[in-house]
């Protein structure tokens, strides 16, 4: 029954460019907007509660914004990221604790400074490290890309890179490293939060903190400093420092650390309930779960038409040597895209490409990986169009046929399903893949998990469920592809 099966497909393939359309329908920013990016893992700088990102830089901002009559929008990113967005125009400031260096200075304009820290080192309790002096062959951890990193790399030795300061705080917790660089605002809030960890007296360096914004922007630049000037003035800046902090600089509100001993169980169930249940953590997960789907189903659906277009193209001039401009084409596009990794040509395409112009950011992560899959969608194709036995081919001709309509009846089908469990796998890479969205600030399942993971400190239960529902999501799809593979067997009759 060929026209119910095409039938399903043309439901599958509405639903998908359903999908699509919602993606790219997404609101865009309008005028009168400032977008600041920072990276939510820095208290008391930065950091979520609940669904909204607080702190000194995220109020600062707000009360700017307010001032000069513009709405905030925040976007959360990985704090290597956040200075480049700045630079490329994707972002209008960003305010995440940045240090003001001479390097930096060269890529962007600093607002001027408005608060002085420290660089510290955190170790465990009973540890014999006195000094930095004690740090050399030992293992460091640091957050990528922050001053902490720069320094120990060029005044110690290699840290150990993490994703973020809190990461590394639960690596120093468990004994996997031995101490941690970080400022000294969010080090004392992980002191607070965890037991068996403390700061060791003394600075590494002293620095100042700023917010970055374009070169291109001068007028942006005045009008922070104007109206960050009038804040300290009329003591908002105070105000907006006493929500954080006590008068020596120490965390207000932090949760004493628990000290009695606990049964597992009970600690599970705690722990369960902090992770998902409070402040509605969970539907970080729904979110992000949605947002991964989206991505996904939109992206295949890409990967499909490109990799068979690709692959028709390929096997048409392996077999008959036409489209020979068309073939190279094809292939360097196949070389480029298998020869470099997602992650870099997301950033490509979100940083270069779509640099400029203003696109919704899950629609950049549908095209990313859509032009990522069809690569290896094509070769699939391609491999299961040369697996068709050539007398096939050389059967429709002598019967009459063009190439074209027995590539189409008669090869294609059959390649089609002969390559079925390669492109079901192919989906299944894609839809794991999608995880190094947070990259370009998308709060997608794993960033989901994520967040978090910065809220509660606690690395096992947010892991442990993304990692279940990415699984079922997979195993799910398996059964999915098991299914149309079987009722193709079945037309076959
Ligand atoms: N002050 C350091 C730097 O500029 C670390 C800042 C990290 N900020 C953050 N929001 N994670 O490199």
């Amino acid at each position: 029954m060929p026209g119910i099966v095409y039938k399903k497909w043309l439901v599958v393939m509405l639903a998908f460019t359903a999908l699509f359309l919602t993606a790219c329908g997404e609101k865009q920013e309008e005028r009168g907007k400032l977008i600041m990016v920072t990276n939510a893992t820095f208290p008391p700088y930065e950091f979520y509660q609940g669904d909204r990102i607080v702190g000194i830089d995220a109020d600062m901002v707000r009360e700017i914004a307010l001032r000069n009559n513009l709405e905030l929008v925040i976007e959360d990113m990985s704090f290597d990221s956040v200075i480049a967005a700045v630079q490329t125009g994707k972002a209008d400031v960003a305010a995440s604790g940045i240090t003001v260096t001479e390097d930096r200075k060269k890529q962007i304009d600093f607002t001027t400074s408005y608060v002085q820290a420290d660089q510290v080192i955190i170790v465990r309790d009973e540890a014999a490290i006195a000094g930095p002096a004690d740090l050399k062959g030992r293992r460091i951890g640091v957050q990528h890309g922050t001053t902490g990193d720069m320094y120990v790399t060029s005044n110690i030795q290699e840290p150990e890179r993490f994703q973020d300061g809190a990461l590394a705080v639960a690596s120093l917790v468990t004994g996997k490293i031995d101490a941690v660089v970080l400022d000294s605002a969010p080090a004392e809030e992980h002191v607070a939060r965890n037991k068996g960890i403390r700061i060791l007296p003394g600075a590494l360096v002293s620095e100042e903190y700023a917010m970055a914004i374009s070169k291109n922007r001068p007028e942006l630049l005045a009008m922070f400093n104007k109206t960050m000037a009038e804040m300290k003035a009329d003591g908002t800046m105070k105000t907006i420092w006493a929500r954080y902090l006590d008068e020596h600089g120490k965390p207000l509100a932090v949760p004493a650390v628990e000290s009695v001993e606990k049964g597992l169980w009970q600690r599970m169930a705690e722990s369960f309930d902090v992770n998902f249940v409070k402040d509605n953590r969970w539907r970080y997960l729904v979110n992000g779960f949605l947002v991964t789907i989206q991505i996904s189903a939109c992206a295949v659906l890409m990967g499909l038409v490109i990799g068979f277009l690709v692959a028709v193209v390929r096997s048409a001039h392996d077999q008959t040597g036409r489209y020979k401009v068309l073939n190279f084409l094809c292939h360097i596009y196949l070389t480029v895209v298998r020869g470099t990794p997602v992650v870099v040509q997301l950033l490509i395409i979100y940083f270069v490409i779509f640099g400029s112009v203003d696109v919704s950011k899950v629609l950049v992560a549908i095209v990313a990986f859509g032009v990522n899959s069809g690569a290896y969608v094509a070769e699939i194709i391609r491999s299961g169009i040369m697996a068709v036995d050539s007398g096939q081919m050389e059967a429709g001709r002598s019967l009459g046929l063009s190439y074209g309509t027995t590539m189409r009846s008669v090869i294609l089908p059959q390649a089609f399903k002969n390559v079925l469990p390669a492109l079901g796998n192919e989906f299944i890479v894609l839809l794991k893949e999608t995880s190094v969205c947070g990259y370009i600030a998308l709060q997608d399942l794993t960033k989901g998990g994520d967040i978090i993971r910065s809220q509660t400190y606690d690395a096992f239960l947010p892991l442990i469920a993304v990692a279940l529902t990415y699984l079922v999501v997979v195993v799910c799809l398996s059964q999915l592809m098991k299914k149309l593979e079987n009722s193709l067997k079945k037309n076959e009759r």
